[in-house]
């Protein structure tokens, strides 16, 4: 794979990247060998696709059911979502391989991802990323992209991630540990959060629910929530992002108001 120039794979002294050789898209078909897709994760399945008019409708929440089991999505993980669903395994491969959120390869306490996309980049999401990366390697050589330093699973363990738009573009530099939000960050706050994570501390993000661990994130995109209090407490606004919303409060200012037919759309050019 030949990456682009500048990209923050680059910085790596050792370009490196998730085992895709050892991991099979093309997982056969065949009985689930794993005892993790036992009796209780079978019924959590049932009642997601119980959701849906139709059961495929239900692979993406099956997907983080089998992270929130296995911390990533393995060949049984494949075989488990298909023979649920009835489905074939090529097309839950299909779906497995598009999402970044679905990982190949078993992942830490932790999913440490670092914005490196435009601004966060401009702001220094680039040079996090580079630092991170020589901080969670080991023995000289930086952690690459979707590496875990630290034994998958174990506490303190993390797998680090370049990401691109986190969406809250107004608070960057931004990190995301398991999805919640760590706003305005440098590179000496960005080593303070993944050495406490790496000690077994959970800081409080920012904004948002109070931070867990993958697997327990996983299931919630899953959609369990067994303390839906827990999760939904803390703030959900930050200041910068409500800023504009308060100065036109403040001045009075509001949205024009709409037309009560809508203006007629130019027409459109003849095809040549
Ligand atoms: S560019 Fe980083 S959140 Fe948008």
């Amino acid at each position: 794979m030949t990456l682009p120039e500048g990209n923050p794979e680059m910085n790596a002294r050792e370009v490196t990247g998730p085992d895709e050789v050892t991991w099979n898209p093309e997982a056969a078909d065949g009985p689930i060998a794993s005892p993790s897709f036992g009796e209780v994760t079978r019924q959590q399945a049932k009642e997601i696709i119980a959701r849906y008019p139709q059961s495929r409708s239900a692979l993406l929440p099956m997907l983080h059911l089998v992270q929130s089991v296995e911390n990533h999505v393995s060949q049984d993980g494949i075989r488990f979502c298909a023979e649920m669903l009835e489905i074939t395994t090529a097309e839950v491969s299909a779906v497995a391989t598009f999402y970044t959120m679905y990982k190949r390869n078993p992942c830490g306490e932790h999913l440490v991802s670092v914005c490196t996309n435009t601004l966060c980049a401009a702001m220094g999401g680039d040079a996090i990323y580079a630092r991170l990366q020589e901080r969670l390697g080991t023995e000289g050589r930086p952690l690459g992209h979707e590496e875990t330093v630290g034994e998958p699973g174990s506490p303190g363990s993390i797998t680090l991630e370049h990401a691109e738009c986190l969406a809250a573009c107004d608070l960057a530099p931004v990190i995301q540990v398991n999805y919640e939000y760590f706003d305005n960050q440098s590179v000496e706050s960005a080593e303070e959060l993944v050495d406490a994570l790496r000690r077994g501390e959970k800081p409080h993000p920012t904004r948002g629910a109070p931070l867990t661990d993958l697997r327990t994130v996983e299931l919630e995109l899953a959609g369990f929530h067994p303390d839906l209090a827990a999760v939904a407490e803390g703030p959900s606004i930050a200041v910068e992002t409500v800023r504009g919303a308060v100065l036109a409060d403040e001045r009075g200012w509001a949205a024009p108001a709409r037309p009560a037919e809508h203006p007629a759309l130019p027409p459109l050019p003849e095809k040549k």
